[in-house]
């Protein structure tokens, strides 16, 4: 980890508990301690500087709109995600079910605790809460100021629509499925070609291969050796990490959301774009400012990938399934692999990649206990019940079987204990279905019949303990051998 990033790290820590430190000593000298608006349980001082040393800290300085890859490494190192789920199993053993009010210097922020809750604040978005919270419009304005999730109603009923549309959200396939397959198994043959002149399967190998399929899908041949594109996204998105504490690179914006325009004006057939061509728009849709979403979120599912290899690579009798799965899913009929779709959604519940779901309170609300008040930040942060050994058994194993259930049953399911990788109710990431359909395939053409991936590389063996899986799985790290495979065992599998 180099010097900045430990600086970055101890700074977010130390700058958020001196805030604390100052706002409680300010409101002792008012004479308010513990009883603040309404009666909803307040932390007190040491627990809310606990929670923003174990919590807040390593999820901010881990990157929230793209990640500090130093950071990572660090985080699965120290076990902070362990570390930040047994921080929130204290404070509700303590407090109760909340809400729990922060008493922060500069909002009003609440934490959520049970899953009744939870679903609550899901199921009542974006009205009285509110997805565009002032963090992640500070953060998602820096590349795309008028995007769906940042927008209030009415303007964001139409984008919401418009992602609707384009990405099918209610279709477990999408019908451009003809298009997409070929693409990603064409690039997952040049990249497990690359890896396999290095002998190994790195993270920049997937994720260069990763990146070129997306730009294909999104945009259409013509983006495929686009980089610049990419690189574009990749400097705002650093600046994002920053939200309101970095100046916007406006021009950068600008070219960057016209380059875009330009991709939507051609919509090439066989691509988002063309689909995007064919949806009804208004004057509010703004198309090209949905789609940096879409280039963005596509990043999150690249990862997922690559994690959920290593638990294949780690699980020989679950990769053999898969394999199996695939044998009996030939050519298009991988367009539902059940099997695999749970092993990429174990892969996003074991390690979210948006830990950290914010809403805010367009009015004050009323719960059990008390009144919470218009304008307070809402934390949902999901590794806490995705992962809580408290209430659930498979906490830290790979249960793909958790999601192999029908829909009716998994929706019971989720109102009792909220698995919620792509969040849940009129915010839901519209493009679940069609994450899991091309991660799915992605993922089965890496561990190919003949000669695909097969194990982790010996130096990495051990990382993955199947019996309590790591907090933090820093993909950047992660490598694999390529090869024949063998479902007896002989080669690793
Ligand atoms: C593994 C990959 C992904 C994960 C885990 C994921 C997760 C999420 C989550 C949790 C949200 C809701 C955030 C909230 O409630 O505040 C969301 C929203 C959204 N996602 Fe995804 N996402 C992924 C990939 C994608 C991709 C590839 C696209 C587009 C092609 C996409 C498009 C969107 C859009 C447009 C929204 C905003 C929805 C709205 O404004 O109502 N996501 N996603």
């Amino acid at each position: 980890m180099n010097k900045r990033n430990r600086i970055l790290l101890l700074a977010g820590a130390l700058g958020l508990a001196g805030g604390l430190v100052a706002t409680r000593l300010m409101t002792r000298s008012r004479g308010a301690v513990d009883v603040r608006e309404g009666e909803l349980p307040t932390a007190g001082v040491l627990d809310t500087l606990a929670l923003a040393v174990d919590v807040l800290a390593p999820t901010f300085a881990k990157g929230v709109i793209i990640r500090r890859p130093a950071v990572v490494a660090l985080a699965e190192r120290l076990e902070l995600d362990r570390r930040a789920i047994g921080r929130m199993q204290k404070l509700r053993n303590k407090y109760g079910s909340g809400p729990l009010m922060l008493p922060l210097p500069i909002r009003k922020q609440a934490v959520i605790l049970t899953p009744e809750h939870a679903r609550r604040v899901l199921d009542e978005s974006p009205e009285p809460f509110s997805a565009a919270s002032s963090e992640k419009r500070a953060a998602l304005s820096h590349f795309e100021p008028h995007g769906s999730l940042i927008s209030q109603c009415p303007e964001r009923t139409a984008r919401r629509r418009f992602n609707e549309d384009v990405l099918e959200h209610e279709r477990a396939v999408h019908h451009m499925v003809d298009k997409f397959l070929p693409v990603v198994d064409d690039e997952a043959g040049r990249l497990l070609a690359k890896a396999r002149t290095q002998g190994e399967l790195d993270w920049d190998t997937f994720n260069a291969g990763w990146t070129r399929m997306v730009r294909r899908v999104v945009f259409g041949d013509a983006a495929a050796g686009d980089q610049t594109i990419s690189d574009m996204i990749i400097e705002l998105r650093k600046a994002a990490n920053w939200a309101f504490m970095h100046p916007k690179k406006t021009g950068l914006r600008s070219r960057f959301l016209a380059r875009i325009q330009s991709y939507l004006d051609r919509a090439e057939p066989g691509s988002l774009a063309a689909v995007a061509a064919s949806v009804p728009q208004s004057g509010d849709t703004m198309a090209n400012h949905q789609v940096p979403q879409w280039l963005f979120a596509f990043d999150a599912a690249g990862m997922a990938t690559f994690r959920a290899l290593a638990l294949l690579a780690a699980h020989p009798d679950q990769a053999a399934r898969a394999r199996a799965e695939l044998r009996s899913h030939p050519g298009i009929d991988r367009q539902y692999l059940p099997f695999l779709r749970s092993t990429v959604l174990e892969s996003l519940r074991l390690w979210p990649t948006t830990p950290a779901i914010l809403r805010q309170s367009t009015r004050a609300t009323q719960w059990e206990g008390g009144t919470m008040p218009e304008g307070t930040g809402i934390l949902l942060f999901t590794p806490f019940f995705h992962r809580d050994d408290g209430r659930m058994d498979c906490a830290d194993r790979f249960a793909p079987e958790l999601w192999l259930k029908d829909d009716k049953v998994r929706d019971v399911q989720d109102r009792d204990w909220p698995l919620v990788p792509f969040s849940s109710g009129p915010v839901m990431c519209p493009a679940r279905n069609l994450v899991l359909m091309l991660t799915s395939v992605m993922l089965g053409a890496l561990i190919g019949e003949d000669d695909g991936i097969h194990r982790l590389t010996p130096s990495q063996q051990g990382r993955l303990d199947p019996a309590r899986l790591p907090g933090t799985l820093d993909n950047y790290s992660l490598r694999f051998v390529v090869g024949a495979h063998n479902d007896a065992g002989t080669t690793g599998w």
